[in-house]
């Protein structure tokens, strides 16, 4: 119903000489974010808030505190709502099926921004906008035994359990590395995509460790910016005695790298609002979309960082 009324304004408007959709009435968007536990997440939010705005989009923006029964709670609110549309930013891969099954009985679509998740029913959903988080993870785990000369120890410090960011940025890493089994992962443990979990856990590890690690991976930049951290307190130098890696690649990582901290970063690109709401009016115009539009990330290392870092938007 919704879409044939939104088809219709659409015909209306090309009649009238102009296809802009609410020329009327604004197109009324409902955005689940996540929460707001990294630097990269701030980045993504600031985006979508500010392309809501200079496009004229009534946003309603729920911070879940990474809850998904939170997420839940503010997708079924802005169904009640009658929203035009949904962004969700889902922070686990799985349990969204009842939910995205009454938006879709509203005929209320759904886009995913930045991950996504396991279903057996692709229909509950338009697409997802997203990195290639198995790629992240690949390029990491290259660097790395580039960085040991296919020799050594790793520790990897891992996103949100169940969330497609974390497992993929795992898989990718650990699938990568098995063809080098001379480098060794002594030990994973999750560091939420915190800075304060991410020391947290580094400490753990030094203590257990020491020495023997030689590199860390962290899947976000917050949680290698806490590692750092710890390696320092445990009095090791970071990015000498112990080597680190992360994926992200904001301003904070690369004045990290700058001041010789950081060794490389895998890009994540966090800005994402304009194109979800280009794509959020096609999928209500009815256009047939991707289901994945991929975005394009790239390894940066230390030696880059002082030229690029200036270039950095996020
Ligand atoms: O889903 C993207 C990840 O979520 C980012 O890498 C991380 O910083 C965030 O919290």
């Amino acid at each position: 119903m919704k879409k044939f009324a939104a088809a219709l304004a659409c015909l209306c408007a090309l009649l009238c000489g102009s296809c802009a959709f609410g020329d009327d009435k604004p197109l009324v968007v409902g955005f689940a974010q996540i929460g707001a536990e990294s630097g990269w997440r701030t980045a993504e939010t600031d985006s979508v808030l500010s392309a809501a705005k200079e496009l004229g989009i009534d946003l309603k923006f729920s911070d879940a505190q990474q809850k998904q029964e939170n997420q839940i709670k503010a997708i079924r609110s802005f169904i009640a709502q009658g929203v035009d549309g949904i962004l969700l930013a889902p922070v686990v891969e799985t349990g969204w099926e009842p939910v995205l099954n009454e938006a879709k009985k509203a005929g209320i679509p759904v886009i995913l921004l930045d991950r996504g998740i396991v279903t057996d029913d692709d229909s509950l959903y338009v697409c997802k906008i997203t990195s290639d988080f198995v790629f992240e993870g690949r390029e990491a785990a290259k660097w790395v035994v580039k960085e040991l000369n296919g020799k050594g120890n790793v520790v990897q410090l891992q996103g949100t359990p169940g969330a497609s960011a974390a497992l993929e940025r795992q898989k990718g890493f650990e699938e990568e590395l098995a063809q080098h089994p001379d480098v060794k992962i002594l030990e994973s443990q999750t560091g939420d995509f915190t800075m304060e979990l991410g020391k947290q856990v580094m400490e753990a590890f030094l203590k257990k460790y020491g020495k023997d690690i030689q590199v860390v991976y962290a899947h976000n930049d917050d949680m290698g910016l806490g590692a750092v951290q710890a390696i320092r307190e445990a009095g090791f130098k970071p990015g000498t005695d112990i080597k680190v890696i992360t994926i992200d690649a904001t301003k904070h990582a690369f004045q990290a790298m700058v001041d010789g901290d950081i060794n490389a970063v895998v890009e994540c690109n966090p800005l994402l609002g304009p194109l979800a709401f280009e794509t959020l009016k096609k999928a209500i115009a009815g256009e047939a979309l991707e289901k994945w539009i991929v975005q394009k990330d790239e390894l940066f290392e230390m030696s880059q960082a002082a030229e690029l870092i200036g270039l950095r938007k996020y």
